[in-house]
């Protein structure tokens, strides 16, 4: 008989998530099916201007997982596969809504790949109701008085409305 020890498996989904949609969430759902823990790691970027600081999405990004332990919520500069190595994540997540995502995915996947070849990209599709949205989309929407109600968590939701009455 082999004896199989099990050495928990740690994913990095990295992004900007301003704010998180429920594209990102199904795919950190995904994640969690395939690997032990998640964790979501927010670019820090100072040449973007956000509508939600870093530390706001932070918080938003714990208060939609606050019943999921396996959902880790963090911060990085610097190159993502330092980060990843640094906190001992073998695997990158990355969602593919289309084949326009494509290219720049692969582009990045291998160049990660050349930086450190510990590291392996896993690309998950979300469901084809999400394979439209992004952040930026979200926002525009939002921003315009469109109904973004089902693509984003009630939580941002919820910080979107704060966002925008407190900007009046
Ligand atoms: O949500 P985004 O904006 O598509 O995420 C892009 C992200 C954060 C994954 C990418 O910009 C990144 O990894 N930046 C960190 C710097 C880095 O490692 N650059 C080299 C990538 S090949």
């Amino acid at each position: 008989m082999t004896e199989t020890v099990h050495s928990a498996s740690l994913a990095v989904f990295p992004g900007s998530f301003d704010p998180i949609t429920n594209g990102h969430v199904d795919i950190i759902r995904r994640g969690l099916s395939v690997f032990d823990s998640v964790t979501v790691a927010i670019l820090v970027n100072q040449e973007k201007k956000p509508l939600f600081t870093v530390d706001e999405r932070v918080g938003i990004i714990r208060e939609v997982w606050a019943d999921e332990p396996r959902v880790k919520v963090d911060t990085f500069s610097g190159l993502l596969v330092d980060y990843a190595t640094r906190v001992g994540a073998s695997v990158i997540v990355r969602g593919l809504r289309a084949i326009s995502d494509f290219e720049y995915e692969f582009q990045m996947a291998l160049m990660n790949r050349r930086l450190q070849p510990h590291v392996e990209t896993v690309f998950m599709m979300p469901a084809e109701k999400y394979s439209y949205l992004s952040s930026r989309l979200v926002k525009e929407v939002f921003q315009l008085g469109g109904d973004i109600n089902g693509l984003v968590p009630p939580v941002v939701l919820r910080h979107l409305h704060d966002k925008r009455d407190g900007a009046q």
